[in-house]
């Protein structure tokens, strides 16, 4: 029996919450493929932990992560504390010092969903957004002087590394290389940033001549914004600063239908150290306690990460599982219009893996 022990960070918010049903999911995956085990154990960081303790989690807490296969993380933010603390207190302070440098964001229009684009019903738009997500405009490069003075000065100095740009690059050429279209979009601001940005061009384009069999194209990021919405089918892989990409993966979540929905992989390609799986949509305080979070965003996500432990069967199955569900527009929550609970949800995907015969 294969065994994978993951680290299950519900964090703040609807985090807990969507972690609770999608670790559900995952232990009806691991019953129905019968080949694995998961080893779950609950850490209690974020911000309530920030409230008894004034730090998001214990000194040391990434170096404790470092042994699990996995991570599976919820939210992070809380209303009453600034985003700024909370951010680099946890969940920036897991994805740096653990190295997590490709931040992957697929988006595509599950059956059942309706687009906000009026000409996509849904294969026109299949996109898998790559994020930088070490340094860039994240790095954390930066400082304030003269704080309260009229003279007060702030700079965030958004950092790129010759070695941090081919990582991202290779890795995103590598993938839209794996996928049928071998179409990769380079987003950059180069016209107007003109070092860094200027830098990030000249690598994508060293890079892709190591993969002759990928095509590919720049794009400025304001222009991407036009083209993301009016030619969605000509976009396939995409690749953007740990920014732009924060930017564009919202749209791209909001095109696809809902936020609710949106996965993410912060990985280590090398596997050098555990990579961290997480929803998209983030805490959610307006909906937090009532039990209608949508917890496909959870579902997917941990579709990714059974990928990522190499239980490519499970993991497919759970995404044909979600996909049976959200097929059905009476198991849609209220960020897709529907009434469904979090509960509801979660059962009729458990009830469809038990059920799948295949
Ligand atoms: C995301 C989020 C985060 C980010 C927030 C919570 C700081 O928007 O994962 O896209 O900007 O990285
Ligand atoms: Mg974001």
């Amino acid at each position: 029996m294969r065994s994978h022990r993951i680290a299950a960070i519900g964090g703040d918010g609807i985090g807990p919450e969507v972690i609770e049903a999608g670790l559900e999911a995952l232990r009806v995956c691991a019953e129905r493929d019968g080949g694995f085990e998961l080893k779950v154990e609950h850490f209690d960081w974020g911000s309530d932990y920030y409230r008894r303790h004034g730090v998001m989690m214990p000194e040391g807490g990434a170096d404790r992560l470092r042994s699990f296969d996995a991570i599976y993380f919820g939210a992070v933010g809380a209303p009453d504390i600034p985003d700024h603390l909370t951010l680099w207190g946890l969940r920036l302070a897991i994805c740096q010092p653990l190295d997590q440098y490709a931040n992957v964001r697929p988006t595509r229009i599950l059956p059942g969903i309706t687009s906000p684009l009026r000409a996509v019903s849904g294969p026109e738009l299949d996109w898998v957004i790559v994020r930088e997500n070490s340094e860039g405009e994240y790095a954390g490069v930066g400082g304030r002087v003269h704080r309260g003075l009229p003279e007060e000065v702030a700079t965030d100095v958004s950092m790129f590394t010759r070695a941090g740009v081919l990582r991202i690059m290779r890795y995103a050429f590598r993938l839209a290389q794996s996928r049928p279209r071998k179409l990769l979009t380079v987003v950059t601001k180069s016209n107007a940033q003109r070092h860094a940005m200027v830098m990030w061009d000249e690598i994508a384009a060293e890079v892709a001549a190591e993969f002759p069999d990928v095509s590919w194209d720049k794009m400025l990021v304001d222009a991407m914004t036009m083209r993301m919405t009016l030619r969605p089918q000509t976009l396939d892989t995409i690749v953007a600063t740990n920014l732009h990409a924060d930017i564009l993966s919202d749209l791209a979540a909001a095109l696809a239908g809902s936020l609710g929905i949106a996965p993410t992989a912060n990985l280590n390609p090398e596997r050098r150290t555990p990579s961290m799986f997480e929803p998209i949509h983030g805490s959610g305080f307006d909906i937090t306690g009532k039990g209608i979070a949508n917890p496909v965003g959870a579902f997917w996500t941990a579709s990714m990460m059974l990928e990522h432990l190499g239980e490519r069967p499970a993991a497919e199955r759970l995404m044909r599982a979600v996909e049976r569900v959200t097929a059905d527009p009476g198991l849609h929550t209220p960020d897709l219009g529907g009434t469904a609970t979090t509960r509801q949800v979660t059962e009729a995907v458990c009830d469809a893996l038990r059920g799948a015969n295949d």
